[in-house]
Order: C-alpha cells, then sequence, then structure tokens
C-alpha cells in the first residue's frame, strides 16, 4: 500500500491539530479536527460543528471531506484525525463517509501516542459503496 512517509504523516496530523483551533464543540468540550490531502497536494481544514440539536452535529473528517468536494477535490490521498486526546480514529459515520471516495485513502491518527496509517478499507471491512450495487 501506497503510505505516506513518517514525515508527511507528521505534518499532515500537524495541519489536523491546527484545524482543531477552530472547533466547535461547546457541548461535548471534544474538539476534534481534521486534514484532507487531495491527490493534486491541496490541504483542506475541518473541525467538528455541533448543536443544541445534539443529533445535527457534525464530525470533523466529515466537515473536511464535505469542504473538499465542494472544492472540486474528489481525488483523496489521506485524511489526518485528532483530537485532545492520546487516541482518536475515525467514527463509524466518518469511516462510511470517506469510503465513499476510495477505499485506498490512507488515514492518519494517533493511537497511544504513536502515528498510525491504516487505508480506510482497513478500518471498514466489507464495505457498502456503490461497487456494491453494481
Ligand atoms: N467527533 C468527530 O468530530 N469525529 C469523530 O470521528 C468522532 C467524533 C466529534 C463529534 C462530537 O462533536 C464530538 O466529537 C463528541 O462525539
Amino acid at each position: 500500500m501506497n503510505y505516506l512517509t513518517e514525515t508527511e504523516a507528521q505534518r499532515l496530523f500537524e495541519e489536523a491539530l491546527k484545524a482543531m483551533e477552530n472547533t466547535y464543540s461547546p457541548y461535548s468540550g471534544f474538539p476534534v479536527g481534521a486534514a484532507v490531502l487531495a491527490n493534486d497536494g491541496t490541504l483542506i481544514h475541518g473541525t467538528n460543528v455541533e448543536n443544541a440539536s445534539y443529533g445535527i452535529t457534525i464530525c470533523a473528517e466529515r466537515v473536511a471531506l464535505a469542504h473538499a468536494v465542494s472544492m472540486g477535490k474528489t481525488e483523496i490521498r489521506a485524511i489526518a484525525v485528532c483530537s485532545s486526546k492520546d487516541s482518536t480514529s475515525p467514527c463509524g459515520a466518518c469511516r462510511q463517509f470517506i469510503i465513499e471516495f476510495g477505499r485506498d485513502i490512507i488515514i492518519v491518527f494517533k493511537n497511544e501516542q504513536q502515528i498510525i496509517q491504516k487505508t480506510i478499507g482497513e478500518l471498514l471491512p466489507f464495505e457498502f459503496t456503490r461497487k456494491t450495487m453494481d
């Protein structure tokens, strides 16, 4: 698999940390940041956006990816996600949202202080996508 170099992964993770500065998470107090790296090198930030109607909260990864798509960037190389805790990887809903754009997208996240890289296909095996319906 075409993983990022350690330096690239670290840099993308740092972009997610920058994105986290804009968190709107007054209800959970759990800030999350995400950074999308498009195939053409474009970087796009996202953060979680909560709401008084809790259930319509949007996760950082989906905000970042929707932003990327709305900029015409559907070819995605990698997405980093971070929070203020040591270990955070994308929730199930975000995994489904991300795999729409390819099972080889690299997800960069921290687990017990270590930067981990996994493809979204590894994080969401036996996925349901357009291909399932062909
Ligand atoms: N959250 C994310 O932004 N991404 C995830 O993958 C997991 C959860 C946010 C949603 C909510 O604002 C807060 O974290 C607590 O669930």
